[in-house]
C-alpha cells in the first residue's frame, strides 16, 4: 500500500528516493556513553511460520491500518541515520512477507551507496529468499541472518510447526548463489536440536556460512514451557569442542554475538548469550517496531512512541527531538532470567514485535 491511512501519497518518483535528507550525523550517545549506531526495524509482526519459542499457535497480529507505511518506515530510518545510525537490520515477523519491502530496502540501499550507511541487512525465515535474492543482492545488501534451527525436515516442521524446510534450503543456496555472505541463526533448544549442534556446524562449513548459537529469551507466552528447553551456550560449546577445534575470535559484526574459528571447515561459530552473560555493557542497538514504537532495550518495556511526532506535521526536527530524548532514558540493560520460580516472560511481547 503506497501512503498510509492520513499520510501523503508520495509519486514513484519521491518514492525513489529517501523522503527525508539525512544531513551531517550528529551521533546519539545514551547515559552510559554508549554511542547508538545501530538501528533494528521490525517491519511486520506477521510470519508464516509459528516457532515454538517465538509464538503461541494462534497468534492475534496487528491490524494492517496501524502499521506505518513504508514511506513512514523510510522517513523514521533516515532520521536516524542523521543521528548517526550506520546499520539498518530489517526483521519482522518475517520481513519478506510485508508487501512491497523490496522498494523500501531499494530506497535504504541506496543510503548505502551514498555513503551515509555502513550496511543494510536482513534477518529472515528463509521461506521466501529464493524469490528475492537476487534483488537483494542488486539494492546492496551484502549480508542476511537465516533462522534455521533443524536439518531434518519433520523435526524442522515441528519447531517452526508448519515450515518446508527444502524451500528455507533452495532460499539460502539462492542467496549465497547471488554474493550474499549467509549467517545462519540457531536457538539452542535442550531436547529439540542439542543432537543436531555438531551437524549444523559441519553443514555449515560445507554450504560455505557462518553459524550463531542463540539463547532463548523468556519473551512472551508461547503455549508451553521455555524453562524446558533452555540450553545454555556452555553446553553447546562443549559439545562443539568434541568434535572440532575452536579458537576465541576477535571478529565482530556489530552485533552482541562472540565467535570463534573452527579450525576443521574454515568457518565461524557465533554465540549470544543473553541469559549466561550480559550482553548489554556494549550495546550499541535500539529497535522500532512497525507501528513506530521505538524500544530503547530487548527486556525491557520502557518505550517511546514515533508515530505521533511522525504524523504529526511539525517536521524532522520534532522526530528527532522524540529520538533523542528516548536515546537519553535507555537503560542500563536487561536481566533476564529463566528458571522454574520465574514462570512469566521477562516481557509480555513476542520477539517478532521487535525482531530480535
Ligand atoms: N529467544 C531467543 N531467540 C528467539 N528468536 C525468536 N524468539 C526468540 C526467543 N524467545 C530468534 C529467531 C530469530 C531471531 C530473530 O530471534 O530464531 O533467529
Ligand atoms: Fe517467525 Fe522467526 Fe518467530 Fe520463527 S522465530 S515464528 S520464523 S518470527
Amino acid at each position: 500500500m503506497a501512503g498510509g491511512r492520513g499520510f501523503p501519497r508520495h509519486s514513484e518518483s519521491r518514492y525513489s528516493r529517501p523522503t527525508i535528507t539525512t544531513g551531517q550525523a550528529t551521533g546519539m550517545l545514551d547515559p552510559f556513553g554508549r554511542k547508538v549506531t545501530y538501528l533494528r526495524v521490525s517491519v511486520t509482526d506477521r510470519c508464516d511460520l509459528r516457532c515454538v519459542y517465538c509464538m503461541a499457535e494462534e497468534m492475534r497480529f496487528l491490524p494492517k491500518a496501524d502499521l506505518l507505511s513504508l514511506e513512514e518506515l523510510e522517513r523514521l530510518c533516515a532520521a536516524f541515520v542523521g543521528l548517526g545510525v550506520r546499520k539498518i537490520r530489517l526483521t519482522g515477523g518475517e520481513p519478506l512477507v510485508r508487501r512491497g519491502l523490496m522498494t523500501l530496502i531499494g530506497n535504504l540501499g541506496a543510503l548505502v551507496r551514498a555513503g551515509d550507511l555502513d550496511e543494510l541487512t536482513l534477518t529472515t525465515n528463509a521461506t521466501q529468499l529464493a524469490r528475492h535474492a537476487e534483488g537483494l543482492a542488486e539494492a546492496g545488501v551484502r549480508r542476511i541472518n537465516v533462522s534455521l534451527d533443524s536439518l531434518d525436515p519433520e523435526r524442522f516442521r515441528a519447531i517452526t510447526r508448519r515450515g518446508d524446510l527444502g524451500k528455507v534450503v533452495e532460499g539460502i543456496e539462492a542467496a549465497r548463489d547471488a554474493g550474499l555472505a549467509v549467517k545462519i541463526n540457531a536457538v539452542a533448544l535442550k531436547g529439540l536440536n542439542d543432537d543436531e549442534i555438531e551437524r549444523l556446524v559441519e553443514w555449515c562449513g560445507q554450504g560455505g556460512y557462518d553459524l550463531t548459537f542463540i539463547e532463548t529469551m523468556p519473551m512472551g507466552d508461547i503455549d508451553g514451557d521455555r524453562t524446558a528447553h533452555y540450553m545454555p551456550l556452555t553446553e553447546v560449546r562443549a559439545r562443539i569442542e568434541r568434535r572440532f577445534t575452536l579458537t576465541d575470535s576477535d571478529h565482530r559484526t556489530g552485533g552482541p554475538a562472540r565467535y570463534a574459528d573452527v579450525a576443521e571447515t574454515g568457518r565461524r561459530v557465533g554465540f549470544i548469550t543473553p541469559m549466561t552473560h550480559n550482553f548489554c555493557e556494549s550495546c550499541n542497538r535500539v529497535r522500532i517496531t512497525c507501528t513506530g514504537t521505538l524500544y530503547m532495550c530487548l527486556g525491557r518495556d520502557d518505550a517511546a512512541d514515533l508515530r505521533a511526532p511522525l504524523r504529526s506535521g511539525l517536521g524532522d526536527q520534532a522526530l528527532r527531538e522524540a529520538i533523542l530524548s528516548a536515546i537519553a532514558r535507555k537503560p542500563k540493560g536487561h536481566d533476564f532470567i529463566i528458571d522454574r520460580t520465574h514462570d512469566r516472560p521477562a516481557v509480555a511481547r513476542h520477539m517478532s514485535v521487535t525482531g530480535g
